[in-house]
């Protein structure tokens, strides 16, 4: 499974990109408006941070728009991914970008049928928003395995399960069950996989225990 990382704030994906562990970068108008920066100069600057694809959203609602705004977008670097909303115009301007080679995330995905014309336009990601359909008292996880079992029907489909707004590592592990592509992960929940406390109360054990030894490596 690979983890992006669901910021826009530069110095969290420095040190999260230092691990060696982060995919890509996913960011929308929310999380760029968050870090007070000027929208060009920090996708600019994130690309250059890492290899992997980095989604900037547009933010025209009518497919010209958004392929003048993608367009643009492309420009910055190789590894940007356009971010189009699942709507009519998205999907056509998703269509346009996806014939240039020009990657694509079809972003606010809720439902699997949308997910379905996410595929058929050529996107390179969906995103289904997990938590927000939590939020209103659906199943996230659900959708994802719907999504899953449908593309796995395909091999033509060749877009990525990726799935966003994750609230919980619970969240990225039944993705990685179902066999979801991509997580992008807020830094706070990309650093709380790491936690458990038998790993801290084992290891302040060993490190005990050894110190009694007084030998050294
Ligand atoms: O970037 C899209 C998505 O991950 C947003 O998540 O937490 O605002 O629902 P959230």
């Amino acid at each position: 499974m690979k983890f992006f990382i669901d910021t826009a704030d530069v110095k969290e994906i420095r040190e999260l990109a230092a691990t060696g562990l982060l995919d890509g970068v996913t960011t929308n108008p929310t999380l760029i408006a968050k870090s007070g920066r000027d929208f060009i100069e920090v996708i600019t600057e994130i690309a250059g941070i890492v290899s992997g694809p980095v989604s900037a959203e547009v933010t025209a609602t009518d497919a010209e728009g958004m392929i003048r705004e993608g367009e643009k977008l492309a420009r910055i670097a190789d590894n940007i991914a356009i971010k189009v909303p699942l709507t009519w115009d998205g999907l056509k301007a998703c269509k346009y970008f996806s014939s240039k080679n020009i990657m694509v995330n079809v972003t606010l995905c809720f439902s699997a049928a949308q997910a379905i014309l996410a595929a058929k336009a050529g996107a390179s990601f969906v995103s289904p928003f997990i938590g927000r359909l939590d939020d209103i008292g659906q199943s996230g996880m659900q959708l994802i395995s719907d999504i899953c079992t449908i593309y796995n029907q395909y091999e033509y489909f060749n877009t990525e399960v990726l799935v966003a707004s994750v609230r919980s590592p619970a969240h990225v592990v039944e993705s990685a069950m179902l066999g979801a592509h991509v997580a992008t992960i807020p830094p706070s929940v990309l650093k709380q996989l790491v936690s458990h406390p038998l790993t801290d109360k084992g290891l302040s054990t060993f490190l005990d225990d050894w110190k009694k030894t007084g030998q050294k490596i």
